[in-house]
């Protein structure tokens, strides 16, 4: 997109943490922004520093899991913006501890998928009818992570459910474009967030707490990744990575957003790439192409 200043947002998952500073950033370029998030308070807070800020806003509760809720925050948003530019498709949840994939539960899986997955999805579908009709430049955002991209062991119904954002987002790109709407998968690693203690969003039997989950860490002697290692990094993290692993602020990453989005870049990154996984990735991908029979 060239031009940001009157168009409108949506951004789900924004009463917090990467939400949060996507709809500031966007609020800050001249852009109305809906504030939607499973918690009320949070997006009515959220919203009203978005207003703050001068341009139209709403907060509104919106479990993205439900398509029905989905479908009615679209009528929403019409309804107060008369169009919708921007779609950040952004809410997400995690768990904790990290486990092996026979310790996860099926609802463990589905609630990742259902969230994760199917949130994006559910955005998709609500609002992408309605942004072909609407003239100009559009784009959509959908956050998934760098767990996509490289292998974490441990992680393994997260990992699935991001992998399966980059897998829709990747192929409705081409689809996108021929509608005049761009996309970009934002791939966000360590960065401080509540994004850890979203188990509190759960039913109380269902949370990992109460169900004495092992942690992935257990069956591993020397565990590299410092977010599975549970490393809380150093007391003030900086906003901006200078390495592929640190922690940094979410303070920074609304306007990585809004410059992905007005350079309509297919992936936005808020840390250096991950050389040597992604390397290893596309070699182990290399070793499997077919011989020459011997
Ligand atoms: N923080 C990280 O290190 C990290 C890394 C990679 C990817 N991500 C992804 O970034 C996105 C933003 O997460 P964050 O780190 O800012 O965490 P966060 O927990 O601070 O923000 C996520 C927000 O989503 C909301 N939410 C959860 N379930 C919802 C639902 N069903 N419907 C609507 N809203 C819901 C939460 O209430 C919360 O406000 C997520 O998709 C997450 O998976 C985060």
């Amino acid at each position: 997109m060239e031009e940001l200043a009157g168009k409108s947002a949506v951004v789900t998952g924004a009463g917090g943490g990467m939400g949060r500073s996507i709809a500031l950033a966007l609020a800050d370029a001249g852009v109305n922004v809906a504030v939607v998030d499973i918690d009320e308070a949070a997006a009515l807070s959220v919203s009203n520093e978005v207003a703050e800020r001068g341009v139209k806003t709403f907060g509104i509760r919106t479990d993205v899991s439900n398509f029905d809720d989905v479908k009615k925050l679209a009528d929403t948003a019409y309804n107060h913006f008369g169009s919708v530019e921007i779609l950040v498709n952004n809410a997400g949840v995690t768990l904790r501890p990290f486990r092996a994939s026979w310790d996860t539960s099926y609802d463990d899986f589905r609630w990742m998928m259902d969230v994760n997955y199917y949130g994006v999805l559910h955005g998709h579908m609500a609002f992408v009818p309605r942004m072909r009709e609407t003239p100009g430049e559009k784009h959509i955002v959908n956050t998934s992570s760098t767990a996509s991209v490289i292998s974490i062991a441990g992680h393994s119904a997260y990992s699935a459910s991001k992998a399966a954002v980059d897998g829709l987002s990747n192929a409705v790109r081409d689809e996108l474009k021929t509608q005049n709407i761009g996309l970009s998968i934002l791939h966000p690693g360590a960065v401080r967030t509540r994004i850890a203690t979203s188990e509190r969003l759960r039913p109380e039997d269902e949370k990992s707490e109460n169900r004495g989950v092992k942690p992935w860490a257990d069956y591993v002697q020397n565990v590299a990744n410092p977010i599975v290692a549970g490393q809380t990094g150093p007391a003030e993290d900086p906003d901006v990575a200078t390495s592929a692993t640190e922690y940094i602020t979410p303070n920074d990453v609304g306007r990585l957003v809004v410059e992905g989005i007005l350079g309509n870049k297919p992936h936005i990154l808020t840390h250096p790439a991950p050389l040597e996984a992604l390397q290893e990735r596309f070699d182990t991908l290399l070793a499997g192409q077919p011989q020459p029979a011997k």
